[in-house]
């Protein structure tokens, strides 16, 4: 049975007072919560502050991308291994805000991908439509065209890896990214499904394993009808994620949804 993850990602907010802030609410608010895990993707130069605050708490802590190479002459990159030396264990890979202002690509994601489970991080990879695409009814070409991007590459042995690090699907539409529009629980539901039934084509246990989280103006009010339907397994939580009341609150409905796909282990 799978639990329910709830991953924050500040995206480039913050400074070492107001993280201290939010970080000290939020491990009072979860201190209780048992039944799902929660993480928080903080900008690198912060994950420092975030194991000193979080090690000893039911909050885990992550990076927001990291790049496939061990070490070398990559100015401005950061390689797996130093995420984990700051006792990261999750890495978002994908977002669609890496994607549009960025310029990275299917390919870029599926190296990073990789280079993430060899470093032996759990990987949250990003999928998504625009709006435009939305609307042109490609939303499931387009969220194949980025799994497959990244399950081709892998080989059964780095499948096995990534399923033994409790890899995470991320279903993120680009038109409801910061806009204050959610996909209907319905609509999540639906493209949930699809990623689920993709994954079972490759291997069916690991589909049944798999966490797919949906994010996307996900808020205390509207994540229980989220997180109620049955392949949604929790929130990727962009603004939201930075107020302590309404994370703590998302969190609280993660911990409380029992139905049958979110029962604890
Ligand atoms: P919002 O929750 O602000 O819409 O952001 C979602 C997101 O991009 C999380 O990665």
């Amino acid at each position: 049975m799978r639990r329910n993850l709830v991953v924050g990602n500040w995206k480039m907010h913050g400074d070492i007072k107001s993280n201290q802030i939010l970080l000290e609410s939020i491990i009072e608010g979860l201190r209780d919560f048992k039944n799902a895990d929660y993480v928080v993707c903080v900008p690198n130069p912060y994950l420092f502050q975030a194991r000193s605050l979080l090690t000893n708490t039911n909050i885990a802590w992550g990076g927001q991308n990291v790049n496939q190479h061990e070490q070398g002459a990559f100015t401005g990159a950061v390689a797996p291994h130093m995420l984990t030396d700051l006792g990261c264990t999750y890495v978002l890979l994908g977002h669609s805000e890496r994607r549009n202002l960025f310029y990275e690509t299917n390919l870029t994601a599926a190296a990073r991908f990789d280079g993430a489970i060899k470093g032996g991080l759990t990987p949250i990879l990003c999928v998504g439509e625009t709006l435009a695409e939305h609307e042109a009814g490609l939303t499931e070409v387009i969220v194949a065209s980025q799994m497959d991007a990244v399950m081709a590459t892998l080989g059964e042995q780095e499948f096995a890896k990534a399923m033994q690090l409790n890899m995470v699907f991320a279903y993120e539409p680009v038109w409801a990214i910061g806009t204050g529009k959610t996909a209907s629980p319905e609509q999540a539901q639906l493209v949930h499904q699809f990623i689920r039934n993709r994954i079972a084509r490759r291997n069916a246990d690991a589909a049944a394993k798999v966490r797919i989280i949906y994010g996307g103006s996900v808020k205390a009010k509207n994540a229980a009808e989220l997180f109620a339907m049955p392949d949604v397994d929790g929130g990727l939580i962009g603004g939201a994620s930075l107020r302590a009341d309404e994370f703590v609150a998302i969190c609280q409905v993660a911990n409380n949804v029992t139905s049958s796909a979110c029962l604890t282990e």
